[in-house]
């Protein structure tokens, strides 16, 4: 599944392509900062000044790629925290909390768009209607209206989106990508992608808005799309129907004892949770401090009663190209990581990510390759790690991509409207399987 279907054809695709591929990986590896020539600065704005918002996309998009990158203005519904990310910005970039305002006195040619995940589309939609190119954090959407809201937005108004799937950007993904291309397996019959959470990361979701339904569309909205739309690109198809199970099992009503926050909490000696924010001065200034505005807690107790989203997910897909996959999500294993497995008419792969597991290894990441009837062989991709280095070097490289049009893509790591939708659109089909006990066709869902 690419936006442009003849962007990339895997029968064109000959050999040649990926040791170019594999070229262009390793110069943005070796080299984040760029190994391509720079054209004109953008005009940027971003709404939703969060961590991910003033961080990666807005301290670290103009140290990253500042020679492309102009921002002209900063919007978020908390007048403290946009000037929180304006001082950490600089002090100078105007900010706003009316989006429409920053729009029209800013005059961005993109928008990039950072808040909740459910209130994505609003300034997507927003956005195109004023003439302005959005940029979109994932997912796009967390409910059926609005991904069809977005849908008939784009088509009225022709304008470009692109939704910044930095998954379809680490070292080992781009590797089996690659190898997946150069057709090392032959045709796909099937995949399981097992994705495991650890009782810190895993945990973190149900301490914020991520644990309500109504703000994520659950984990298999907010943290499977990255997987799903990795399936699409890797399967290279769209998904037609969908069923899955889900389960609360540890977090939520499940805890012996709550309240609001850790911060003020009773139980802090009690609770194997227990969180001190104040460790934290990022957080104490991003969210502590701007609480008054808002109410939200950064860390929020993660037995709440309002938690209504499972913390255990299983997960079935059925291609248009007829191949399966089967996928899970554990939010309260002990360790971090991926199994992720693809079967073909000519052999299989193996891709192994692991991250704090108690156990020595000498790759985070083992991709072993084996052939029907012949050997098997194992190949090494470490991410990069390091303060600069965000999700394995994944953050930087996707910032360049985005923002320099002239930046080759031969693994088709682009994505826009079509990636976008298609991957919440699982994530949305999956709850709604869970919640009605039926199989869930994609065209129930969003009309593309
Ligand atoms: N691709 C990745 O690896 C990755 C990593 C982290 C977060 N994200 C995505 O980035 C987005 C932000 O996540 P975060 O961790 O920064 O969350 P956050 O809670 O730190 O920030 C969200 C911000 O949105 C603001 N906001 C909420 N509703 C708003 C509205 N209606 N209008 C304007 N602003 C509003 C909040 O005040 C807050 O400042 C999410 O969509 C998340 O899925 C992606």
């Amino acid at each position: 599944m690419q936006d442009d279907p003849k962007a990339i054809n895997r029968r064109q695709f000959i050999r040649n392509s990926s040791v170019a591929a594999a070229a262009l990986g390793a110069a943005a590896l070796t080299n984040p900062m760029g190994a391509f020539a720079a054209p004109a600065k953008t005009r940027v704005a971003l709404v939703g000044t969060g961590i991910r918002g003033s961080t990666t996309w807005g301290m670290n998009l103009l140290r990253d790629v500042g020679e492309l990158v102009e921002m002209v203005g900063l919007c978020d519904v908390n007048p403290d925290r946009v000037k929180v990310a304006q001082r950490w910005m600089g002090g100078k970039i105007p900010t706003f909390t009316d989006f429409d305002e920053m729009i029209r006195t800013t005059k961005p040619e993109r928008v990039i768009v950072t808040t909740v995940d459910a209130t994505h589309y609003q300034y997507v939609c927003r956005a195109m209607e004023l003439g302005v190119d959005p940029i979109s954090e994932k997912p796009l959407c967390t409910h059926d209206y609005q991904a069809q809201q977005i849908v008939d937005t784009q088509k009225r108004t022709g304008r470009k989106l692109d939704v910044t799937f930095n998954a379809r950007h680490g070292a080992s993904d781009m590797k089996v990508k690659e190898l997946l291309l150069d057709g090392e397996i032959g045709d796909l019959y099937s995949v399981n992608y097992e994705e495991f959470l650890d009782l810190d990361h895993g945990a973190s979701y149900f301490r914020r808005w991520h644990g309500l339904k109504q703000e994520s569309g659950t984990l298999l909205c907010h943290k499977a799309s990255h997987h799903f739309d990795q399936l699409n690109w890797w399967i290279d198809a769209d998904p037609v129907e969908v069923t899955a199970y889900g389960r609360l099992n540890k977090y939520g009503n499940n805890g012996p004892f709550r309240h609001a926050n850790c911060r003020l909490c009773t139980y802090k000696k009690q609770c194997e949770f227990y969180w001190d924010i104040t460790t934290n001065k990022q957080y104490m200034e991003l969210y502590v401090d701007c609480e008054d505005q808002d109410g939200y807690y950064r860390d929020g107790c993660l037995f709440r009663h309002a938690i209504n989203i499972p913390d255990t997910y299983s997960v079935l897909v059925r291609y248009d190209n007829k191949v399966l996959v089967t996928y899970s999500l554990n939010a309260t294993v002990p360790y971090e990581g991926q199994l992720i497995v693809f079967n073909g008419t000519k052999g299989r792969i193996e891709m192994r990510n692991f991250h704090r597991q108690p156990w020595e290894v000498d790759h985070e990441s083992e991709i072993r390759l084996t052939h029907n009837f012949k050997g098997s062989k194992v190949i090494t991709v470490d991410p990069q790690r390091g303060e600069f280095f965000e999700h394995g070097g994944a953050d930087q490289r996707i910032k360049r991509m985005v923002f320099d049009p002239s930046m080759p893509d031969p693994l088709a790591q682009r994505a826009g409207l079509r990636a976008g939708i298609l991957s919440s659109a699982i994530g949305i089909a999956g709850y709604t399987s869970i919640d009605t006990g039926r199989r869930i066709r994609i065209d129930e869902v969003v009309k593309l």
